[in-house]
């Protein structure tokens, strides 16, 4: 059974304390969503997982394993990330990009994909349908497109934990929930550790199995979505009056002007 359990982390930046004992174990199977206010800790959390961060207390431990103990590429064959800011200096092709997720498991890099990475690769682009775009410059992608080939090279990663940080925030409607049915799809299928930062409670309550909000450095609240979108923790949590409408038994919030 794969997991993934922090235990009491803790980080400031200079004397800004940031996060505070955070404690909370994440389990394979599950899609986890990762809430809260602007500038709450969440992508810092995401950083501190990645081992980006310097002078963390506490401990993480990847399979009953503290992280500290992996190797770098040992790391990075298990635990994918797609971060928030997509600012790309580099002039890859979208194949190319897919490619570099086969990276940490290659033996000889000069030697380059074997016939099981290239079939992986195609596997992916049928699955995310990429094929039209695989020769294209990555930085000319439009913004939902360049999130599709991250989701896709984190797939050919193959990692056992995926880190997502807001993907669908440049997306349609309709891409949000393709998107996320892709990521939901493989996360039970392929048994992963899902983590997603993601703003849209909605989305969140449809798709993530659980829902951690984190406010003042701590998780305020923590638990399955019907049980913590609710008007007071939403209250709590964001500081605004959300009215909440509920059908098909599910939770919906819904924006509302507030000063006129
Ligand atoms: N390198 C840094 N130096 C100093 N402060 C930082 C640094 N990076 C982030 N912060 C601060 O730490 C806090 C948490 O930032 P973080 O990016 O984790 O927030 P977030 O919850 O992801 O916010 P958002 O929803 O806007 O993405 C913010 O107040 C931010 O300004
Ligand atoms: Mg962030």
């Amino acid at each position: 059974m794969k997991s993934l359990e922090l235990k009491k982390i803790s980080y400031s930046y200079g004397k800004k304390e940031i996060l505070k004992d955070i404690d909370y174990k994440f389990f394979e199977g599950e899609l986890v969503g990762i809430l809260g206010a602007n500038g709450s800790g969440k992508s810092t959390l995401l950083k501190i997982i990645m081992g980006f961060l310097n002078r963390v207390s506490g401990d993480i431990l990847l399979n009953k394993k503290s992280t500290d103990e992996y190797s770098r590429r040992e790391f990075a064959r298990k635990v994918a990330f797609i971060t928030q800011s997509s600012n790309q200096d580099v002039n890859f092709t979208v194949l190319e990009t897919l490619k570099l997720g086969r990276v940490p498991h290659i033996k000889n890099f000069f030697k380059g994909l074997d016939l099981k990475d290239e079939s992986l690769v195609q596997e992916i682009v049928d699955l995310l349908k990429l094929e039209d775009f695989l020769e294209r410059d990555i930085k000319t992608l439009s913004g939902g497109e360049f999130q599709r080939v991250l989701l896709g090279r984190a797939f050919i990663q193959e990692g056992e934990v995926l880190l997502l940080d807001e993907p669908t925030s440049a997306l349609d409607i309709n891409y949000s929930l393709e998107f996320l049915e892709l990521l939901k799809d493989r996360v039970i299928q392929k048994k992963l550790i899902g983590i997603i930062v993601i703003h849209d409670i909605n989305l969140a309550s449809i798709f993530c199995d659980k829902i951690i909000f984190i406010k003042d450095g701590e998780i305020s609240f923590e638990g399955r979505p019907k049980d913590v979108i609710k008007s007071k923790i939403l209250e709590e949590v964001y500081n605004f009056k959300p009215v909440i409408l509920e059908a098909d038994n599910e939770i919906y919030v819904l924006p509302k002007r507030r000063i006129r």
